[in-house]
């Protein structure tokens, strides 16, 4: 019998974008269908594991390459790995294609910055607009828009669940979910 494939699901966007959440829903999905995953959340892991970084473009390159690694690790055991982490830079998102390899989907979690900010689920925009956050994403520091992400998702237009098909479907189209039944 062939190994079960694993698969690295990279979540792009600005914070607030819904990166989380839209891996929580793809997560519970997954599990309910009976296929192993695991959700790597950039706020998650800098309390542990890079809790010793910060938001300068070399720190995010060390946080990302990390995550990477971790993420790799899983597929490599027929996980799908769900990274949620701003990634803000096209080299930050390429070196971790590189790292991972085959099985690497790139979303793009898109949501206007004028609607992250008027989310501002942390208070930390209008922090970042008080200039109290330096490196900020989308105020004081970049987003480079994904050029050719291989899924995007604009979650201030389409719903949860409508977002969690169009994920499940471009991972069975990849060949990434065998057996599964969606
Ligand atoms: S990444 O750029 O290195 O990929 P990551 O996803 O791990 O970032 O962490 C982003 C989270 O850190 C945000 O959702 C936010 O809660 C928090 N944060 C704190 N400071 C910053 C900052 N300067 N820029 C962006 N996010 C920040």
């Amino acid at each position: 019998m062939n190994a079960v494939r694993g698969a690295v699901v990279w979540m792009s966007g600005l914070s607030g974008a819904g990166k989380s959440t839209l891996a929580g829903a793809l997560h519970a999905r997954l599990a309910a269908a009976g296929r192993a995953s695991i959700v790597l959340d950039g706020d998650a892991l800098r309390t542990g594991l890079n809790a010793d970084l910060g938001f300068t473009p070399e720190d995010r390159t060390e946080n990302l390459r990390r995550v990477a690694h971790v993420a790799a690790l899983f597929k490599q055991q027929g996980f799908v790995a769900i990274a949620a982490v701003i990634s803000p830079e096209q080299r930050h998102r390429q070196a971790a294609r590189d790292i991972v390899g085959e099985g690497f989907v790139e979303v793009f979690v898109n949501a206007p910055l004028h609607v992250c900010e008027a989310r501002d689920v942390k208070g930390l925009y209008a922090r970042a607009r008080r200039g109290e956050i330096p490196h900020f994403t989308g105020i004081s520091g970049p987003f480079e828009v994904p050029l050719a992400p291989d899924v995007v998702i604009e979650t201030d237009r389409v719903s949860l669940d409508r977002a969690v098909d169009q994920l499940l479907a471009h991972l069975a189209d990849t060949g990434c979910l065998p057996g599964c039944s969606w």
